[in-house]
């Protein structure tokens, strides 16, 4: 799967705007946008596709709870959702809203071709759906009569529904696997997936009846389309498919989407599946990282442990936060988020290395140079030795950064500040200073 495009594209899931948007959501977003500049830095023109999944039952629950309509409950959320990342400095190109009528159009068109050609067909679902994760299981895959994912309560549902032939793309998923042994990453995921698949697949239910917040079935309205579908589609529709063609061409197939585990079974199976009946090409990779916890425990608003980034921005700044999210946390590891830890990767990376380093040399070119930095008088051994770890380090960052371990691609850059540090107390420039 490799090209000589010189374009990346990329995305972030489209989060669920039921509640204001937490660390973890900027997790996923922070990395996106790191990695958007980083292959910007490289030459590439990038695209960086995030937003916000807005239909389904649970969102309709959520505003009549509130004693709104859906949009009057999700707009206001949307638009701190965009703030955020404003305030976080996130260069998205687009921000798609899956009730935008330009989305909505695209996926009844996705719906309609894949009907047309007989690779959705409508029947009658027998089985049990879980509101919270969206998704329907089988009796055999109920945990305790619970759902298998999130452990909570499911509701036997019988009613006539439009489904996905995603049975018959066992074979083609599993060939797909085999020989690309890095669609799915980290490695683990990808084992994991592919033993799933081994496992056979049903074919998929499409389309409900029992409430209509979503894409109606063009040809068939009292169907809203299946929420997972009408999210999967944004990472097409987000670059242009069906609307701007040339835009579409330029960036598709995505060089990776990037999600956290909970989703991977969506976007490994049923979305390569769906591109396969549409006759696209498929995503390069498609990255499941781990969850931020909070003090080693799953960050759920019942826990009352839910942590947003606006506080900690305000307190600490922009930088401070997505220094920590990207040095602290292996990258696709789950990870625990704590006061403790973000004050103690403050203190010592940011403040006493890079701090101290950038702190004295100012201050040094200030007092002895007039701010300006002088050109080299003399190059000894100790010199090149800095120079050449500062230019290994590039390298270095860029193996690091294409395997997406942020955290390592970090600890070299603070080798090289460490030794900088290390190498102005060897050199001892203040004497020299005082010298003139
Ligand atoms: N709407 C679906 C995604 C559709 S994509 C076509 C959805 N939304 S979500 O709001 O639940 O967002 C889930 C995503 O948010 C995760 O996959 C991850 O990217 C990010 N995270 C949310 N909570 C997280 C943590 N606690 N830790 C790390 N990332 C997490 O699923």
């Amino acid at each position: 799967m490799t090209d000589n495009k010189n374009t990346y594209y990329l995305t972030t899931p489209i989060y669920y705007p039921n509640d204001n948007l937490h660390l973890g959501h900027t997790y996923t977003t922070i990395i996106a946008d790191t990695l958007k500049r980083f292959k910007e830095i490289q030459g590439k023109d990038v695209y960086f596709v995030t937003g916000t999944d807005e239909h389904g039952q649970k969102l309709f629950e959520t505003a009549q709870k509130a004693g709104k309509k859906p949009l009057e409950y999700i707009d206001p959320i949307v638009d701190s959702a965009k703030s955020l990342w404003g305030k976080l400095d996130i260069r998205y190109d687009k921000f798609v809203r899956t009730t935008s009528k330009e989305h909505e159009k695209n996926v009844q068109e996705i719906f309609k071709k894949l009907y047309d050609q007989g690779d959705i067909y409508k029947s009658v679902y027998k089985g049990h759906y879980c509101v919270s994760c969206e998704a329907y299981w089988t009796e055999s895959q109920l945990v305790e009569g619970k759902c298998p994912d999130c452990g909570k309560d499911v509701s036997y549902h019988e009613e006539e529904s439009y489904f996905f032939k995603l049975s018959e793309y066992t074979d083609k998923l599993i060939k797909l696997y085999e020989e690309n042994p890095s669609f799915v990453q980290p490695k683990s995921r990808y084992n994991e997936m592919l033993s799933f698949l081994k496992g056979g697949l049903d074919d998929l239910s499409v389309s409900r009846t029992s409430f209509d917040w979503g894409v109606k079935v063009p040809f068939d309205e009292k169907h809203v389309i299946y929420v997972w579908i009408d999210a999967l589609s944004c990472y097409l529709t987000g670059i242009g498919y069906g609307h701007d063609e040339e835009q579409f061409k330029k960036y598709w197939p995505a060089d990776v989407h990037l999600i956290a585990k909970e989703i991977l079974r969506f976007h490994a199976i049923i979305w390569p599946a769906l591109l396969m009946a549409l006759d696209l090409p498929l995503p390069k990779q498609i990255f499941a990282h781990g969850w931020i916890l909070f003090d080693d425990d799953k960050m759920s608003k019942s826990k009352g442990n839910i942590v947003y980034p606006e506080p900690i921005i305000d307190l600490y700044g922009v930088d401070a936060l997505k220094y920590f999210i990207l040095r602290e946390f292996t990258f696709g590891n789950d990870g625990s988020f704590s006061n403790t830890k973000f004050l103690q990767r403050i203190n010592s990376d940011l403040c006493n290395d890079l701090g101290n380093l950038v702190s004295r040399s100012v201050t040094m070119v200030e007092k002895y140079f007039n701010g300006m930095i002088p050109e080299p008088i003399k190059v000894e051994e100790v010199d090149d030795d800095l120079k050449n770890q500062a230019i290994e380090t590039i390298g270095k960052v860029e193996k690091l950064v294409d395997k997406f371990d942020f955290s390592n691609s970090l600890e070299e850059i603070w080798k090289l500040i460490r030794r900088t540090n290390k190498y102005i107390d060897e050199t001892e420039p203040w004497v020299l200073g005082k010298e003139g």
